[in-house]
């Protein structure tokens, strides 16, 4: 098959080199001319564990191929994905689709003779399948192709996994022929026998928004109860684990910690609460799930506040972990942005250290200061508050932590200690949902 990808971001990069190294010829288009120069000398833009050495294989040996020229990768192709960004539209939380009408556009004036499926990858609401589709009918009249909705369920830091082992690959299209080009891509898979889920268009994009939306909420009732574990001495790691074990919730997305971030939930979440409203089925739960994660956020520095007796004025907080979650550099919507700014309003001077993400975090946190370890941060602080979950964090030397800490309090939001260990080490311990 040859597939064309428009969009190499973070989606349209990770499906394009999996693509290739399914076997098929793939060629990835972007509008940003220095992207693709440095695609093509082998710099990859993002950090995913991985991609480098995938992209690189795939390239050298020719299945796949990085330009700016979308007319002829059009052309050729029998399946063009449209794998640009749907950021949240400033002002109002719907999706921004002025990046995916705009592919669209570009494939109807570059669309060949033969059939071509036109997918759309990147997260898009409900009706957007449709919406194009018109798009490109208006341009070329005589076309002939049909327009498909497969979003993605990848995870940073695992995106490749997940492709390659998805739970499942969700395909919406009323079309036969598309059906037979999707099941064409996806054949590598069914070694894995990974099930092809084929569904309405429309089924499609939802099914995208629910599922993430119903993420949102496990993290988010998960939080809730922590809070709760606090007050009343129990401990939410076994809760979750109590409660996991029953097959009808299951034991993943049910980790405590300082809320959800990332380029998906956040957006996904408000995009989806705006098209309910739209079509006048609000998502009251999805409502309360958007409120209490974002007071999460804000709220956070509180414990590190009160485990240094109520303010941190004139204080050195060290911050272990920028990104918002592990093995990524992505810093968007990260719960740390919220716990600085209230740090450093209250009086603090913040240390940071983070092993990929702080040269995204810089801008966002001009006021801190960024070392280029773990230790370097932590030196003279009167509190370490670890924020992501990276491993290097999991296994800190505490007793040289605690020589070269001012005072030694820990605030653990992501429940990578066992209290009792870090107590019998000397530490004020404080963690999320445990006493
Ligand atoms: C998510 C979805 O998992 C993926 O299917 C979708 O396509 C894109 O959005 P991603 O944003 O990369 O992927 O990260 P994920 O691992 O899902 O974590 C999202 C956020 O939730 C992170 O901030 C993470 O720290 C937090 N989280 C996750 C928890 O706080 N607790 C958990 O149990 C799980």
């Amino acid at each position: 098959m040859h597939i064309t990808m428009i969009g190499s971001g973070y989606v349209g990069l990770v499906s394009g080199a999996c693509f290739a190294d399914f076997g098929h010829v793939v060629t990835c288009v972007d509008t940003d001319a220095g992207k693709i120069d440095r695609l093509n000398r082998g710099e990859i833009p993002i950090y995913e564990p991985g991609l480098d050495e995938l992209v690189a294989t795939n390239a050298r040996q020719g299945r796949l191929s990085f330009t700016t020229e979308l007319a002829p990768a059009v052309k050729g192709a029998d399946a063009v994905f449209i794998g640009v960004g749907t950021p949240s539209r400033r002002g109002d939380g719907h999706a921004d689709l002025s990046y995916v009408f705009a592919a669209a556009k570009t494939i109807g004036e570059a669309l060949g003779e033969k059939f071509t499926v036109v997918v759309t990858k990147s997260t898009v609401p409900v009706g957007t399948g449709d919406e194009v589709e018109r798009i490109i009918r208006e341009i070329r009249p005589d076309a002939d192709f049909a327009v498909v909705s497969n979003p993605e369920f990848l995870r940073e830091g695992a995106a490749i996994e997940d492709f390659k082992r998805p739970d499942r690959v969700v395909i919406g299209t009323e079309d036969a022929r598309a059906r037979e080009v999707m099941e064409e891509i996806y054949r590598p898979l069914s070694l894995n026998a990974p099930p092809l889920f084929f569904v309405g268009r429309r089924t499609s994009e939802l099914t995208k928004y629910a599922a993430n939306a119903f993420l949102a909420t496990k993290i988010t009732f998960i939080n809730e109860i922590a809070d709760l574990c606090e007050k009343v001495g129990a401990d939410v790691q076994d809760v979750a684990r109590g409660i996991g074990l029953d097959k009808r919730i299951g034991p993943k997305f049910l980790h405590a910690g300082p809320g959800y971030g990332g380029s998906c939930f956040p957006k996904d979440t408000l995009a989806l609460l705006k098209t309910g409203q739209d079509e006048g089925a609000p998502l009251r739960i999805v409502e309360t799930v958007v409120a209490v994660n974002d007071a999460r956020k804000r709220l956070m520095a509180r414990k590190i506040m009160q485990a240094l007796g109520g303010s941190v004025r004139g204080k050195r907080i060290a911050l272990l972990g920028l990104a918002f979650k592990p093995n990524t550099d992505d810093m968007r919507d990260a719960p740390s942005i919220s716990i600085v700014a209230s740090l450093v309003g209250d009086g603090a001077s913040v240390h940071a250290y983070d092993p990929e993400s702080m040269e995204q975090a810089r801008p966002l946190m001009p006021e801190v200061s960024f070392h280029d370890d773990a230790y370097g941060a932590i030196e003279g602080a009167d509190a370490l508050a670890i924020v992501t979950e990276w491993d290097a964090f999991r296994a800190l030397d505490l007793d040289r932590v605690k020589t070269l800490m001012k005072s030694p309090i820990i605030v653990d939001m992501r429940n990578v200690y066992r209290p009792a260990e870090a107590r019998k080490r000397g530490f004020t311990y404080v963690s999320v949902g445990r006493s």
